[in-house]
């Protein structure tokens, strides 16, 4: 009993030293104790959502343990799920005053293979999203369509291809709404050239292929449940299948998954246009690199990527200010996916909300930092210094 107390002693101040947060507390629980109107176990009123990680608390409330964890579950031990949310402490940003940044809101805007949405945030390909709604991912086409926001629709959505691409607006920024379509390769390739032929008729503008899941993942916290992965069956993955899709359809293929300069490189020498840095929000391999790191080893080795190809990225994204460091990178759109699944809980409002929180934190956070224009925003905007110890440096890097 004696030494029982004095290991959680130890443990505690060793915890102390670097506690992990899933949600820093901003006070969103006291809040709603003291405001008499709220029990736990049931969803707090919408109004007093502030931050994306309050839709965590949230869904926590609606949603079983079970279909919970299938969300929230990571690799493993976690590690990479933890550091893909602690990594930005790691890069500071280098706040510059005196500078007219009130018109930041009208640079939000970027472009993706030629279609334009108004903020660089995009809905990553996340399935299951009836979970927290019966509506499922027809919330994630409207809310995406109502913010214009790029929509990445998951292959295994509960709603089909077909009823996704049905519920689309035909009045946004680029006309009829714009929608990439996630697909992961099946054993059997000739399933995969069905989706992707799918795909096409139904008028998604590029093919997301999901690489960085080449077998069954390791998740402890899922497979309590027995709900470990979606894509159960493993197959070879090679260039040679992106060369073949190459040859099947016209689409722009986005190799989804890059998590290192190689990759991003020979994706470059065999045509792509863009890529999609990730680790999958830490689900897939523990200990990979989370997309900030990628970005710096990317823009420390072959800063050119950035030019060469347009750049997407996600895992662990809660704040502008996470966005706001990616994009001083070169990273043009970033995605965001548990935050998403959860403001889901509150239907097509709490998707929507979840965009609106994120693109006035990334115009607020970009005035406090002086950053006036978007898209001229630069390296010189934050200290990644702290990265240098840990980020690969190849032969040729300079
Ligand atoms: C519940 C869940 C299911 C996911 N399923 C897929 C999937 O089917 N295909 C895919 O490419 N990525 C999938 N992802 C990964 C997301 O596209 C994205 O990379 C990740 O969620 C980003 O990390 P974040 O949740 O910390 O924002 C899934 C993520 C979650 C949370
Ligand atoms: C209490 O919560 C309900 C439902 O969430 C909401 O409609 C109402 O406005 C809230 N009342 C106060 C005083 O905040
Ligand atoms: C968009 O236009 C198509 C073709 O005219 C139509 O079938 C579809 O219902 C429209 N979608 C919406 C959401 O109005
Ligand atoms: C995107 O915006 C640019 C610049 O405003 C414009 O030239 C282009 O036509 C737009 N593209 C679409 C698809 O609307
Ligand atoms: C592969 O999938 C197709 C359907 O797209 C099916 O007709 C065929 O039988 C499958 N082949 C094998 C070996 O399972
Ligand atoms: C792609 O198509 C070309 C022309 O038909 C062919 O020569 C090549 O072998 C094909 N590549 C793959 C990987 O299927
Ligand atoms: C930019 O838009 C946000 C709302 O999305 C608003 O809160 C903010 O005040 C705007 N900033 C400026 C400078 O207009």
């Amino acid at each position: 009993m004696r030494s029982t107390l004095l290991f959680s002693g130890l443990a505690a101040t060793a915890l102390a030293a670097e506690p992990f947060l899933n949600e820093p507390d901003t006070g969103l629980e006291s809040y709603l104790q003291q405001s008499n109107n709220w029990t736990e176990g049931t969803l707090p009123p919408l109004k007093d959502i502030r931050g994306l990680n309050d839709f965590d608390f949230a869904a926590r409330q609606k949603l079983t343990t079970e279909n919970y964890f299938y969300y929230r579950t990571g690799s493993a031990g976690e590690w990479s799920y933890r550091n893909n949310l602690d990594i930005w402490q790691k890069v500071k940003f280098r706040p510059r005053f005196l500078r007219d940044t009130t018109k930041v809101n009208e640079t939000l805007g970027i472009s993706i293979l030629g279609y334009n949405f108004t903020s660089p945030v995009f809905i990553s390909p996340a399935p299951r999203a009836q979970y927290c709604d019966e509506r499922g991912e027809l919330n994630y086409v409207e809310a995406s369509a109502a913010e214009d926001t790029l929509y990445v629709a998951a292959m295994y959505a509960k709603k089909t291809i077909e009823e996704i691409a049905a519920a689309k607006s035909n009045n946004t920024i680029n006309g009829p709404q714009v929608i990439f379509q996630q697909i992961y390769t099946n054993a059997n390739l000739s399933v995969t050239w069905d989706n992707i032929a799918r795909a096409e008729r139904t008028g998604a503008k590029a093919i997301v292929w999901t690489i960085d899941a080449p077998a069954d993942a390791v998740r402890h916290r899922a497979a309590r449940f027995d709900t470990t992965n979606a894509n159960s069956a493993t197959s070879a993955l090679t260039w040679d299948i992106y060369d073949q899709m190459r040859n099947r359809t016209s689409l722009p293929i986005i190799p989804k998954g890059i998590a290192s300069v190689e990759d991003a490189q020979e994706a470059i020498r065999r045509g792509v246009k863009a890529i999609y840095i990730s680790n999958h929000g830490g689900r897939q391999l523990d200990h990979s690199p989370s997309p900030l790191e990628i970005a710096y080893e990317i823009y420390r080795n072959a800063p050119e990527v950035f030019t060469q190809v347009e750049v997407m990225a996600d895992s662990g994204v809660r704040y502008g200010s996470d966005v706001l460091k990616l994009m001083a990178l070169g990273v043009k759109a970033v995605g965001l996916g548990r935050p998403f699944l959860y403001s889901n809980c509150y239907g097509k409002d709490g998707v929507q909300k979840a965009i609106q929180i994120m693109k006035k934190e990334i115009a607020l956070d970009a005035q406090q930092a002086g950053i006036a224009d978007l898209k001229k925003i630069s390296p010189a905007m934050i200290n990644a210094r702290e990265l240098e110890d840990t980020v690969y440096i190849g032969e040729k890097a300079t």
